[in-house]
């Protein structure tokens, strides 16, 4: 067991002042067990009890080349000197914007935001502004943020909850949210290309849009059968739906154009948030310029005081010229599949029945006799036995989320002597796992 005396007697007082001690619902791990951190440096690490791990967590994603990146650090401290908010166009905002349209396949218009939550708000209201309808499509254990509309049947609600798969029911959230915002989503089955189909036939005329993850960044990083998402886009055309990739997790991490480029398939809007800034809160949704043009003074409202602040222009400008630079998200994506194949490797030797997941550079695995497709598939999955093993490799210092529907999350500073120490300590907490 590692010590944590300093790290509980910090929650404690954090339990007094913020509620439930965190500045998020999804931070919050029990009265003695939240974790509490210090500092992090490339993929590392510590807690304030001085405990050091290797990080495949990355604060949920945004961490694309390492904590603390001096390059991003040095672009931010000399940015700030001349001031960040000044309600205004900025000449770095521009330039980053320039650079965002050149990366990314198909993308022609693009305003900032500073959390992904805002960004799919804004996509959702210009869909809905653009079309002239209301009701929008997502997909079950998709999470798009934490506004109302699309806070429905996401990656934490139960299976049970959510009705036969051939008709399923929206599940809401937690409470709070107006029980009549149910009417305006149309929760369906990933990677089910019927199910897609049938629903915009049945409500022809009345969708606005189609959000989602391309591949599933809140559920194991499952990656879209050959064919969905293009499936998707065919619909949408035929039905005048704006189709919405949510690129939080994937934008500026699977590819440089980010799942437009690595599954080959341009939607009309994307969303993008945590690669961007490297950790610096900035967000944008874009894409095609018709669709976007409906924003403006008198139509679609977007409006946002710290919208491109100069503090996450200069952070967004150093990821970018770093990824554009030099083949960073490749080069991951190398390390990512030696990871991925030592620990299916690992896995099989112990005679675990597995199914890995994902693309390389945002990945995970299951414990499961079955094979999954999508979010009611985990219904089969040994949560109990994935967390004993994610418990054994944090007690060894490397430290994945232990609930399987989050993905390990790789970024530059993962070396491949940081994965080779992964994976010698992750043999060692399977074999304690399977002897315990
Ligand atoms: C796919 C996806 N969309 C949207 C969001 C919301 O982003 P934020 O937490 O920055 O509001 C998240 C957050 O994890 C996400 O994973």
């Amino acid at each position: 067991m590692l010590s944590r005396e300093k790290s509980q007697s910090i929650f404690n007082r954090a339990m007094n002042v913020l509620t439930q001690g965190v500045s998020s619902n999804f931070r919050y791990s029990g009265p003695d067990n939240t974790p509490v951190l210090k500092r992090g440096k490339g993929a590392r690490v510590w807690d304030a009890d001085g405990n050091e791990f290797i990080d495949y967590r990355l604060g949920w994603g945004p961490i694309i080349l390492g904590h603390a990146d001096d390059r991003v650090n040095q672009a931010v401290a000399e940015s700030i000197k001349n001031g960040i908010t000044f309600a205004a166009t900025t000449e770095l905002e521009v330039e980053v914007a320039e650079k965002i349209v050149k990366m990314v396949p198909g993308m022609e218009k693009l305003r900032f935001t500073n959390t992904g939550t805002e960004a799919t708000m804004h996509a959702l209201r210009t869909a809905r502004g653009y079309t002239n309808k209301e009701k929008f499509i997502k997909f079950e254990g998709q999470y798009h943020g934490a506004h109302d509309y699309v806070l429905f049947s996401t990656a934490s609600s139960p299976i049970s909850a959510m009705g036969p798969r051939t008709s399923p029911i929206p599940v809401q959230v937690g409470t709070g949210i107006p029980d009549k915002i149910r009417d305006y989503v149309y929760c369906l089955p990933f990677n089910d290309f019927d199910a897609v189909k049938q629903c915009v036939k049945d409500h022809h005329g009345e969708v606005a849009a189609m959000f989602v993850e391309p591949c599933l960044g809140n559920i194991v990083g499952i990656e879209p059968k050959d064919g969905f998402l293009a499936h998707l886009k065919t619909l949408c055309n035929e039905y005048n739906i704006v189709l919405v990739f949510d690129e939080v997790k994937t934008g500026f991490r699977l590819a440089n154009g980010g799942a437009r480029e690595a599954y080959g398939v341009i939607p009309d809007i994307s969303t993008y948030a945590k690669s961007l800034g490297n950790g610096f809160p900035v967000a944008a949704f874009g894409g095609r310029a018709e669709v976007m043009d409906v924003i403006g003074g008198g139509s679609v409202t977007h409006a946002g005081t710290f919208g491109a602040n100069g503090a996450s222009m200069a952070a967004t400008n150093a990821v970018l010229n770093i990824l554009s630079e030099s083949p960073v998200l490749e080069n991951l994506a190398e390390r990512g599949k030696r990871l991925k194949t030592g620990l299916d490797q690992i896995l099989t030797d112990a005679g675990l029945p597995h199914q890995m997941a994902g693309h390389p550079n945002i990945q995970g695995f299951l414990i499961t006799e079955k094979p999954v497709q999508e979010v009611r598939d985990l219904a089969h999955s040994n949560d109990a036995m994935y967390e004993t093993i994610m418990g054994n490799m944090y007690d060894r210092g490397v430290w994945a989320e232990s609930d399987p529907r989050e993905p390990w999350f790789l970024c530059e500073a993962h070396s491949d002597e940081i994965i080779d120490e992964t994976l010698n300590r992750f043999q060692d907490s399977v074999q304690a796992a399977v002897h315990s």
